[in-house]
């Protein structure tokens, strides 16, 4: 079940940002599990699974990657095997007997397998190959569920955020402003999913409010050729007949900032510390330190620059990850702050 509302960052935004812009969180959270912005995506990924008759599901991702957990946890569900590859992109952070995704995928009966940075597609080849000689029908949902198909999760999610905004706009007597509510939309962007749907969904529909995707990986012009990437595949799949994209996706729509990855992925920075402290302590709200937390810290970076006015409006799609907060534990004051 997914729960959509919004809340406003009052505390936040007055304090946080000098120039008076608002920012508001959208956030798209579950009852169980709390990873979200893969869930939008493996709705669709086991629906066609399932149509094809799978009965196994196998995928991979970080250690503690939100995006296993929750194939993991659809698997169950579904009454079907999974396998979760997990990538040591950290040296020294595979541990078996940590916390956080262990106990999840042994509570839902999920296997998992160790891989070396880099080492993921030759261990899953052998597996699916296993798998089929053993007579299974396994499904591979690529890591992080960022294909053309899981895009879509995030193009139905751009189709909510635009009926929001037209409810926000008719309440706030803004009827005849032009475009969203919103004058810039801020998401991590790391396999890349999210931002590739929010940013197709918006321009299917005409809407060219920036998408600005904090990397919390790659450097820009990799990150930025990943979700260009991403962004055609998904149009040429789903949106061949749509009048918006006539001309293909604009030189430079896709907009990708780096400077909040630090010194690698779910590596800590004092920004992301910082702003996890900062949406706990101020508005309740719990950010992970791996996307949403490297996001929040390219957020409050951009509301404050001076790219937008007093009045603008951002607003930040909190993916969720909540449950990885409580295995990566830095505070501001283990940064030295
Ligand atoms: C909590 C959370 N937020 C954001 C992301 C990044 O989204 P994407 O992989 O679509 O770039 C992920 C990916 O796993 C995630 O788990």
């Amino acid at each position: 079940m997914i729960f959509s509302f919004w809340i406003l960052q009052s505390l936040l935004f007055q304090l946080l940002t000098s120039n008076g812009v608002s920012i508001l969180t959208y956030l798209l959270t579950c009852l169980f599990l709390v990873a979200i912005s893969v869930l939008r995506r493996i709705d669709f990924l086991v629906q066609e699974a399932l149509d094809q008759g799978a009965d196994v599901l196998v995928t991979s991702g970080a250690v503690q990657s939100n995006h296993c957990r929750l194939t993991a946890s659809a698997a169950a569900r579904e009454g079907m095997e999974c396998y979760v590859i997990l990538e040591e992109r950290i040296p020294g952070s595979y541990n078996p007997k940590a916390g956080g995704n262990n106990y999840a995928f042994a509570l839902l009966g999920a296997e998992q397998i160790h891989a070396p940075l880099g080492g993921v597609a030759p261990i899953q080849d052998d597996l699916v190959a296993q798998l089929k000689a053993e007579g299974k029908k396994p499904y591979v949902i690529p890591g992080g569920g960022s294909n053309e198909m899981g895009a879509l999760g995030y193009c139905v999610a751009a189709a909510e955020i635009i009926d929001q905004s037209q409810a926000l706009k008719e309440a706030n007597g803004e009827e005849e402003k032009p475009g969203l509510f919103w004058d810039a939309i801020v998401t991590c962007s790391g396999s890349g999913g999210t931002h590739t749907g929010i940013l197709t969904g918006l321009r299917a529909a005409d809407i060219d409010t920036p998408v600005i995707g904090i990397s919390v990986r790659f450097d820009a012009e990799t990150q930025g050729n990943r979700i260009r990437g991403q962004v055609e595949a998904c149009i040429d799949k789903y949106f061949a007949d749509c009048d918006a994209f006539a001309d293909g996706l604009g030189k430079d729509e896709v907009i990708i900032l780096d400077g909040y990855v630090g010194e690698g992925y779910s590596l800590p920075t004092k920004d992301m510390a910082n702003a996890i402290q900062n949406f706990a302590r101020l508005e309740s709200i719990i950010l992970d330190p791996v996307y949403t937390g490297k996001g929040a810290a390219g957020l409050l970076a951009v509301a404050s620059d001076g790219s937008y006015r007093q009045n603008q409006r951002i607003l930040f799609i909190h993916t969720g990850g909540a449950p990885s907060l409580y295995h990566y534990q830095t505070l501001p004051s283990d940064l030295g702050e």
